[in-house]
């Protein structure tokens, strides 16, 4: 083991390992041990399994009409979604009829159920991608801008009845555990339940979303994004991102300290460093000079140290925190 001192920090060098990137981490409630690993990129798509929580009456009182209804400018969803071939399929109507019937809107809303999220009108497919792109719906979509804005009647109406679905939702009938992905060349950040399998949320806003942690009380989620060299600081309910953080160069991998008072990020660019975020204040608080491009980061259970790994030089590097802590130009 090699002990480099440099400017007052101890540093110790020791035999390396990292992973490849991006990320899956858990995230559970406080008081439920949580994990990380990194893994290769893992892609949950939504099932029914939370169709429970959506409101049957409402689909058929309200959600089905405008599927089949005339809106100015556009061709009726049933003229096209009739299609068998569709992903988003809506039963025939009986001869002559102009509604389903029961058995019918059941079905149809066994459909409609996988393609939205409780809760989430943003991620969902129904929503996005009939919606105009410059209202964040999809670039492109074979049946036209159906919805030009969020504001358009018809819209809010689904989204309304997404929305409803929340609070009976996925994340109060799971066991308070969800697996967050980053989703690197995907640009967004997939939470999944695992109790259901599927995507409860998605985050979005961040191009090429590297590694992944939460404070410890599950109120904060931080991302580290190659894209913009920073620190995506995220507020976990909504799953919006509510500060960017300047870091001193590209990212790996993060961790968080274990009062979580600061996020230590990985810091790959040459010539390679830690950099400590302070999270009170969201601010770039120290970057502490590795000399060697850093992917991984940890702190040991004890929270006494920071372990760097750096895959060009193979080796891990220890920081000494306690020390840092107490450095007068420090933290
Ligand atoms: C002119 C025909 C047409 C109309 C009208 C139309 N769509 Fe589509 N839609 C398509 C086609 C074709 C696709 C598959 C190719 C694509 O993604 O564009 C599609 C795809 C979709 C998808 C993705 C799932 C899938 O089936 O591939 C959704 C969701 C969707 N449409 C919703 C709607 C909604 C909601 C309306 C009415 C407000 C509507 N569409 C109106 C033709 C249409």
């Amino acid at each position: 083991m090699l002990n480099l001192r440099k400017g007052g920090l101890a540093v110790f060098v020791i035999a390396a390992m990292t992973g490849p990137c991006p990320s899956i981490s858990v995230w559970a409630k406080p008081g439920t041990p949580s994990q990380s690993a990194n893994s290769t990129q893992s892609q949950e798509t939504a099932s029914a399994s939370s169709k429970d929580n959506f409101d049957f009456n409402f689909f058929k009182s309200k959600v089905e009409p405008i599927f089949l209804k005339e809106r100015p400018g556009h061709a009726r969803c049933y003229a096209c979604h009739s299609d068998p071939n569709r992903v988003f399929h809506l039963e025939r109507l009986p001869e002559g009829a102009t509604e389903w019937t029961e058995e019918q809107s059941r079905r149809n809303f066994q459909t409609v159920t996988r393609l939205v999220a409780p809760g989430d009108p943003r991620s969902s497919l129904l929503l996005i991608h009939p919606l105009a792109p410059e209202a964040g719906g999809d670039a492109f979509h074979s049946g036209g801008r159906q919805f030009e804005t969020q504001n358009d009647p018809d819209w809010l109406t689904l989204a309304e009845w997404v929305r409803s679905a929340r609070t009976a939702s996925s994340r109060k009938s799971h066991t308070g555990s969800f697996i967050y992905v980053t989703n690197s060349a995907g640009g967004t950040v997939d939470v999944v339940a695992p109790a259901t399998n599927s995507v409860i949320q998605v985050i979005r806003g961040i191009e090429l979303p590297h590694g992944i942690n939460f404070s410890p009380d599950g109120s904060r989620v931080y991302v580290s994004d190659e894209s913009e060299s920073v620190l995506d600081v995220i507020d976990r309910e909504r799953g919006e991102i509510i500060k960017k953080v300047s870091l001193s160069g590209r990212p790996n991998n993060l961790t968080i300290t274990r009062d979580g008072r600061r996020v230590l990020v990985g810091i790959r660019t040459l010539p390679g460093a830690v950099d400590v975020i302070d999270t009170t204040s969201l601010t770039l608080a120290k970057t502490i000079p590795i000399n060697r491009s850093i992917h991984n980061i940890y702190v040991t259970p004890d929270g006494k140290y920071a372990v760097a790994g750096s895959i060009e030089s193979k080796s891990a590097t220890v920081i000494d925190l306690q020390t840092q802590w107490r450095a007068p130009h420090g933290f």
